[in-house]
């Protein structure tokens, strides 16, 4: 391409915002538009929402129709919840779509809604591609273990980490955080709603050659030992205060990859497994691997320490939209892709 990459930002929330802040530093990429879910956005100029210095003259909108018809090469598309009416009109106007919005190869969507996505990228000549922090760049870091092994058992993913800094209640809320432990039906809506993990070791196992026959998922609550305000929602003694889960793929009887999270919330809760404050990424063959990814604040760092995890988040899908939209049409993964690289800072 000879000239910017022309991006459509897709709401501006924790993940959203440092998506909107790297496509504004980056001079191979130029915003052309921000959409805005909350009323109280729209009109406001993308520096504003951003925390840019300088004015962009890109106002949010919600007119969705006026976004479409800008032409753009390529959508940021970081919303709470996904919509598959949202991402067709995306790719059947020819927007490529990078998400961190619960996609990962779309498995977990219905298949009439799968072929609406299909169908959308034919007419549209886009792509779809979904990543994050984890799932997302735990699972590239995994597969490409795995070539250090001449045998692959298992690939293992875990998300070990206190999530109190993660501010986004509704998401907290969804994974059981705060619910009395005998909710009705609680181990089966935290399957659903992190149901993209198990997305993401489909993805890998089909990486590695394994052919899964099954998926499973397990999960255990840890009630919590005291009250904890954690300003954006409040964990009550006595409700849930630790998750731990795993979606596990099988062949046969033999777990060949399995991503979860061992996660706590708040000051009074002993979860079943000691935390590593990081993303535990293990490999088990011959040799096993191991490592673990921590997002650290580099010395000149001023802001909170939570950004930091939500560009941890942004980057893998904002720094993806080159790779994208040179991506031959339809669902690609991150097993499709070359290493996707951040920009050296110049
Ligand atoms: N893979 C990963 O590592 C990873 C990690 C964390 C999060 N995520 C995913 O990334 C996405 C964004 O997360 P986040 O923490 O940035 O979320 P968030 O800040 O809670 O919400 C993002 C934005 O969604 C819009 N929104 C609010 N309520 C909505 C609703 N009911 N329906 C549709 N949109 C609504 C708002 O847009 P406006 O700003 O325009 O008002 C909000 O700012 C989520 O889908 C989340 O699951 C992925």
């Amino acid at each position: 391409m000879d000239r910017p990459l022309r991006v459509i930002q897709w709401t501006t929330g924790n993940i959203g915002r440092r998506s909107l802040h790297a496509i504004l530093s980056r001079p191979d990429l130029e915003l052309v538009g921000v959409y805005a879910h909350g009323a109280d956005k729209v009109g406001r100029d993308a520096a504003d929402l951003a925390g840019w210095p300088e004015a962009t003259g890109v106002l949010a909108t919600n007119d969705v129709a006026a976004l479409l018809a800008l032409g753009a090469d390529a959508c940021c598309y970081n919303p709470l919840w996904p919509s598959i009416d949202e991402l067709v009109a995306l790719l059947e106007s020819g927007v490529n779509v990078c998400a961190s919005a619960a996609w990962i190869t779309g498995g977990k969507q219905s298949p009439a809604d799968l072929d609406r996505i299909r169908e959308a990228c034919e007419r549209g000549g886009a792509s779809i591609f979904g990543s994050g922090a984890h799932p997302g760049m735990t699972n590239t870091v995994g597969m490409v273990l795995s070539g250090s092994c001449e045998r692959v058992d298992e690939i293992r993913i875990t998300e070990s980490v206190d999530c109190s800094t993660y501010a986004s209640a509704e998401t907290q809320r969804a994974m059981g955080f705060s619910l009395p432990p005998d909710t009705p039906g609680l181990a089966e809506s935290v399957r659903r709603e992190s149901e993209v993990f198990a997305e993401s070791a489909a993805m890998m196992a089909d990486a590695i050659g394994a052919p899964l026959d099954r998926m499973t998922f397990d999960v255990e609550f840890t009630e919590a030992t005291g009250d904890s305000d954690l300003g954006f929602m409040t964990i009550p003694a006595g409700t849930i205060g630790g998750v731990m889960g795993y979606h596990r793929g099988w062949v046969g009887d033999r777990n060949v990859v399995s991503v979860g999270f061992n996660w706590i919330m708040g000051e009074h809760t002993v979860p079943p497994k000691p935390l590593q404050h990081g993303h535990v990424i293990q490999v088990f063959g011959v040799p096993n691997m191991r490592t673990v990814l921590h997002c650290l604040p580099p010395k000149d760092w001023t802001e909170s320490v939570m950004d930091l995890g939500m560009i941890y988040t942004a980057m893998p899908v904002t720094n993806a939209v080159p790779y994208v939209v040179a991506a031959p049409p339809g669902i690609v993964t991150l097993a499709d892709l070359a290493p996707i690289t951040g920009r050296f800072g110049g």
